[in-house]
Order: C-alpha cells, then sequence, then structure tokens
C-alpha cells in the first residue's frame, strides 16, 4: 500500500513538473480559458469531468447513470436510444471519442443523431480531457442499446431539417461565435459558448422560434438570472418551461464564479447591444 501511494505521488510530481515545462503558469493569459478546476489531476480532473457531464447535458440525455435509454421516436418505427457511454466507449480511441463530440462523426456509421457537436466543439482541450477521463473511469453495467435505424423517413425527415444529424451546424457555429467583450469577461464568454449557445444560437442572438437572444435579456436583473440559473425559476416564476428545466438539472451544475461570470457577460451584451 505504502508503495502504492508513493507511485501515486510520484505520478503527481512528474506531472506537476511537466506541467510547468509545457503550460504557462496559472493566471496567464496564454493559458487557454476553461471551467473552473479543468487544469486539475488525478481524481480532482475525474471529478471535474463528472460534473461537466451535468454542465454538458450529457446526463440529462443519457441518463444520470450515463447508461442511456429511449430518447426519441424513430420515423422508421421504435426509438432512437442515448448510447450507454459506459459500455460503448472502451471500443474507441480518446481520439474518435473527441472527434465524435466536436464534429459529430461516428467512428463506424454514417450518421450520428441528436449530439450537440455544434457547441460541444468549442470545448477547451483541458476541459475535454478531464471529460475523457471521468467517461473512462465508469464502470460498464447496464445493457447496450440498438444502433438508429437510418431508413428512408429518418433520411426525409434529416433533409426536410426536421430531424438534425450531429453534425449539422457544426460549421455554421465555427463560423459564428459568440462576441468577445473583453478579457474581463472572458470566462463568461466561455461558459455561455458552450452551455447557452447550443439552445440560443450559435452567436447567442436567439433562435426563432426556440430561445430568445441573450442581448434582450435586459429586463432581467442579476438577482433574477441568478435564480434562474442556480434554481431554475424564472423571472415570471416559471418553474416548468424549458428554460427552467435545463437550469435545475445542467446549469445548477455551474460554480458560484461560473454562474457570476456568464451573468455579468449577458449583462455585457445587453449594454452593448
Ligand atoms: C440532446 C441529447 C444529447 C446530449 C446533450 C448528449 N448526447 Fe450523446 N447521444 C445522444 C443520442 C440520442 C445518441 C445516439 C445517437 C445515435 O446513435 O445516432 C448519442 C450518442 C453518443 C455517443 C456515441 C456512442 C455510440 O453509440 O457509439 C457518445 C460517445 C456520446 N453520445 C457522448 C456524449 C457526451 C460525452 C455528452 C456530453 C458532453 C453527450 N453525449 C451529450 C444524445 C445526447
Ligand atoms: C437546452 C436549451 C437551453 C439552454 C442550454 C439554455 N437555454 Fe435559456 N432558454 C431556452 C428556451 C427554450 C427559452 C425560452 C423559454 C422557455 O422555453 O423556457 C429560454 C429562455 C431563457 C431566458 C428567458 C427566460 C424567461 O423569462 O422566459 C433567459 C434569461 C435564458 N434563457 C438564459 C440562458 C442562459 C444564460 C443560458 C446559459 C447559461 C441558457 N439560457 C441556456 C433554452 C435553453
Amino acid at each position: 500500500m505504502t508503495t502504492a501511494v508513493r507511485l501515486v505521488l510520484m505520478a503527481g510530481v512528474a506531472t506537476l513538473v511537466a506541467a510547468c515545462m509545457a503550460a504557462p503558469p496559472e493566471g496567464s493569459e496564454a493559458r487557454p480559458v476553461a471551467f473552473e478546476g479543468a487544469y486539475a489531476q488525478g481524481a480532482a480532473q475525474v471529478a471535474h469531468g463528472a460534473r461537466l457531464t451535468d454542465v454538458l447535458g450529457c446526463t440529462s440525455c443519457h441518463g444520470v447513470a450515463l447508461t442511456g435509454g429511449s430518447y426519441a421516436d424513430d420515423p422508421d418505427g421504435e426509438l432512437v436510444f442515448a448510447s450507454n457511454l459506459t459500455r460503448v466507449l472502451a471500443g474507441y480511441t480518446d481520439a474518435q471519442i473527441e472527434a465524435l463530440l466536436r464534429t459529430g462523426t461516428h467512428p463506424r456509421r454514417d450518421a450520428l443523431y441528436y449530439m450537440p457537436a455544434k457547441s460541444l466543439q468549442r470545448l477547451s482541450d483541458a476541459d475535454m480531457g478531464a471529460l475523457i477521463a471521468y467517461l473512462r473511469s465508469l464502470e460498464p453495467q447496464g445493457r447496450d442499446w440498438p444502433g438508429p435505424r437510418e431508413g428512408e423517413g429518418t433520411q426525409a425527415l434529416v433533409a426536410m431539417g426536421i430531424l438534425s444529424t450531429s453534425g449539422d451546424a457544426v460549421e455554421a457555429y465555427r463560423l459564428n461565435p459568440a462576441p468577445g467583450m473583453g478579457e474581463q469577461f472572458a470566462l463568461g464568454r466561455y461558459v455561455a459558448s458552450v452551455t447557452c449557445a447550443e439552445c440560443h444560437g450559435p452567436d447567442l442572438s436567439g433562435v426563432d422560434p426556440g430561445a430568445p437572444g441573450l442581448q434582450h435579456m435586459d429586463g432581467y436583473s442579476a438577482a433574477e438570472l441568478d435564480r434562474l440559473l442556480a434554481d431554475g425559476v424564472t423571472r415570471g416564476g416559471d418553474a416548468h418551461g424549458m428554460m427552467a428545466l435545463v437550469a435545475r438539472r445542467e446549469l445548477s451544475a455551474l460554480t458560484d464564479a461560473e454562474r457570476a461570470a456568464v451573468i455579468a457577460y449577458v449583462e455585457a451584451l445587453a449594454a452593448a447591444k
């Protein structure tokens, strides 16, 4: 046991040394902005990855234990299932998982449905590393689910733009980033780009019909935004709409600093409009 502890400690030191040589020091502007804790190592890195599966909605669609299950009706009959992430990932390399998340391309199939690669492509490398480290730490459990049928009905809905594939909009999001509001808003802009943008549009200016432009949220005070994002209650007292639900299930996992940063950024967008 002593040996194991020492090995862990030595690995920790080696990582620290490598980090000091490779990465600029803490707080340096050159270090890419990321969620709080993204640069942690070892168990803390894995815990950060676990938090990200809530923040990024993986647990909303793949289930709290990430074991997957029925997700949507397949127009060709039966269901589309969200994959069991505790079982399928062993067959993929880290690079394949990263490509799947950032571009929506599947290592073995032509199409992948529903995954929001459009906004996930904006994840920093450090956050991506922590996310994959956590996914790799999961013990296999539950069962595998059938893949999508990809029949004629599905293809027709994709062609009409009613059903989207995961690769859709990746290019549009890449070309249309959220407005930069200066260095002091970098964290808030990053959090909004990766989370809010999934529904509020690539540059957060809104999707019609759907989610309003975040530059029009000047009716909301900072305290009201805080209540919405932390507790899932809108200014109008609604706790049941899409936004309230996503706040409770996903955005409540933001840290206080991340939430404060995203609120300051939304306020800056409103002030600049
Ligand atoms: C909006 C719902 C949704 C969200 C959010 C989502 N997924 Fe998925 N994901 C799905 C569905 C549905 C499938 C199955 C799609 C298919 O088979 O074409 C899937 C498939 C996958 C696959 C492919 C596995 C396989 O079967 O080969 C991986 C890996 C994956 N998701 C990881 C993630 C991770 C990690 C997150 C969070 C960063 C995430 N997903 C967020 C719905 C979602
Ligand atoms: C999964 C989709 C989704 C995500 C992610 C999301 N929103 Fe929303 N949001 C919506 C929708 C849809 C509405 C429209 C009202 C509704 O349906 O609940 C909305 C409405 C709002 C409103 C107005 C609420 C009202 O009073 O009607 C605010 C403010 C808001 N969102 C802020 C944010 C911020 C900030 C983020 C990121 C930190 C975010 N949203 C992330 C879907 C989303």
